[in-house]
């Protein structure tokens, strides 16, 4: 299925210089990961954004992530048969064996099948660990299927114990068990199976969904997902940044822990042993409409999401390859702002506003995770790097600077920027402690939770819509709306005309075929009736995440 994520300066280019046959030589002596994730619905974009599991370089990833298998009846099931595998007329994408002869390339190159994902909702997870016997229904099916399509491991996704559509504050010790109970099995398959997760990088749910050092202990790594700090989604007024890596002293009044530093600080003390925490970095920026085209610093007035990108299709965010593309093609219309504060660079154009990674950017990361000696880096996902070059002298710009630099290397040369614009030009004037802030423009966040549907990592998304269509007859690729607020379909090309296939959002969520993707019901016109099941954040107090 499907979901997607989303997410690309013109400019000459002076790169990274390792081959790259030296950054995998130097990535295994190094002995850090480098976790990367493919959200393979980007099999079904167009022109340049569509990208196939066999166009990943299978020398600058140590581990790569299959984004995703969906849990049905309890067990792991294929989420696209048509895309995942092959059919018994010899078509379909086959893309599960696609991703896995990666490794014929590379043996030491893992490959993992992850399972879940922001569109699979919390609910159905919640009920499976909560009871002995579905549980072992669950870590029964596991070893089968990674034997029968030749994956690696097991990358669990569940978005997440004990918050969004599941209330159930038990999930917490029953996501504890169903860890425990996978170890033992692949203990006693003996095969060297390898057992992660990804989880969430908002420190204010850690404590509650996650019991860190059990899972910790039995674990192979964790990928914690640092980005989706900020964007456009429900209720969220503000410019803010995907990805900043310290804290802005605006954040103060707002949400001062959102950011990459807070959040791996937070893992660490909480009983994650660095070796076993690998830092996720986003390849992908968020980005806004500004209200006011003069006023496009951090915390500025926005009206909803920049519109949809090229290859991701999707209103509020934009590849890394959609990014640089854009700079190249509207070349001296965007201006550029690094902000020393995050670490991090944001442009605009117009009233067209993105919070992005760029070489720079991405280096201070790694240089992070380097001095702190973390277990390695991930990426959601490779699909939205540079991967064919066409912004820089070689592919995988972003991907390459991480992997170099975790591997030592100084700060490579920064590609050329567009315009860059110094800071105190665009910011807005700090707000002193005890300011009133006008009203509509400089109020807190409302605490609302986030739709963040997409991208995240390990998050995931709808498909793209290409038109609005409700008759239920397949006529193009794409998705489309159904006559059902929770429902909608994807329509894939097949050597018969189409075929389509149902998909459900999240329980609590409509398809939202505005911005293509399952949205708060409140944000879709005629849809406001479907219940949301739950409401953790304020059942909880525990205010809002834009993470997903
Ligand atoms: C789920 O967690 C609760 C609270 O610890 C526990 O009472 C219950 O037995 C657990 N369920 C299972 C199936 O282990
Ligand atoms: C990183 O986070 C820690 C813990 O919150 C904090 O003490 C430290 O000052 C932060 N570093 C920077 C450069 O902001
Ligand atoms: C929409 O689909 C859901 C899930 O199948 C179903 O429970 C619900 O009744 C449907 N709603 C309508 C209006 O058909």
């Amino acid at each position: 299925m499907n979901r997607f994520i989303l997410f690309s300066l013109a400019v000459a280019v002076v790169g990274i210089s390792a081959l790259p046959d030296q950054s995998l030589s130097r990535a295994r002596n190094g002995g850090k990961k480098m976790v990367c994730y493919i959200g393979t619905w980007a099999r079904y974009r167009p022109g340049d954004g569509k990208f196939l599991p066999e166009q990943a370089d299978p020398n600058l990833c140590t581990h790569m992530m299959y984004g995703f298998a969906i849990l049905k009846d309890n067990v792991i099931s294929v989420h696209d048969p048509w895309g995942d595998l092959k059919d018994e007329w010899g078509g379909g994408h086959d893309g599960y064996k696609r991703f896995t002869s990666l490794k014929k390339q590379n043996p030491e190159l893992k490959t993992l099948i992850a399972i879940g994902g922001w569109n699979e909702g919390s609910k159905k997870y919640s009920e499976m660990v909560a009871d002995s016997s579905s549980r072992k229904t669950f870590v029964d099916s596991i070893i089968p299927f990674l034997e029968k399509y030749g994956f690696d491991g097991l990358d669990l996704d569940w978005e997440y114990p004990t918050q969004r559509d599941s209330e159930n504050l038990e999930d917490r010790e029953n996501f504890s068990a169903l860890v425990r109970e996978l170890r033992e099995a692949f203990n006693r398959a003996g095969k060297g199976y390898l057992l992660t997760a990804a989880v969430t990088p908002n420190t204010k749910t850690v404590d509650i969904a996650y019991e860190v050092p059990e899972i910790s202990r039995d674990l192979d790594f964790i990928n914690v997902m640092c980005y989706d700090y900020h964007g456009f989604w429900d209720g969220h007024e503000f410019t803010g940044h995907n990805t900043p890596l310290y804290r802005h002293p605006l954040d103060e009044k707002y949400e001062p822990f959102f950011n990459a530093n807070d959040t791996v600080t937070y893992w660490l003390q909480a009983g994650l042993p660095k070796e076993k925490l690998i830092m996720g970095m986003a390849l992908y920026g968020r980005g806004f409409t500004l209200a006011r085209e003069e006023d496009h610093g951090l915390y500025a007035p926005t009206t909803g999401g920049i519109p949809q990108g090229p290859y991701t299709r999707q209103a509020g965010i934009w590849g890394y390859n959609e990014i640089c593309e854009k700079f190249q093609a509207e070349e001296g219309q965007w201006k550029i702002s690094f902000n020393e504060h995050l670490k991090a660079p944001y442009a605009f154009n117009g009233r067209h506003w993105i919070g992005y990674e760029d070489v720079e950017s991405i280096y201070y990361k790694a240089e992070y995770a380097r001095n702190m000696d973390l277990g390695g880096a991930m990426v959601w996902s490779l699909e939205t790097d540079d991967f064919r070059g066409k912004c820089h002298d070689e592919p995988w710009i972003l991907l390459k600077t991480i992997v170099n630099t975790m591997n030592g290397d100084d700060k490579p040369t920064i590609p050329e920027r567009p315009e860059v614009v110094p800071e105190e030009d665009n910011e807005i004037e700090p707000v002193t402690e005890g300011d009133v802030p006008p009203s509509s423009t400089r109020r807190p966040r409302p605490i609302r939770p986030s739709r963040a549907t997409t991208t995240r990592a390990p998050s995931a998304d709808v498909p793209p819509t290409s038109a609005a269509s409700s008759d239920g007859e397949c006529k193009e690729e794409g998705i489309f709306a159904s006559g059902n607020c929770s429902k909608f379909y994807q329509c894939v090309r097949t050597d018969k005309g189409f075929q389509k296939h149902e998909q459900s959002c999240p329980p609590g969520t409509a398809f939202n075929p505005e911005i293509k993707n399952c949205d708060h019901p409140s944000s879709v016109s005629g849809c406001s009736n479907v219940v949301r099941t739950s409401d953790n954040y304020r059942r909880t107090g525990q205010g809002l995440t834009t993470i997903a």
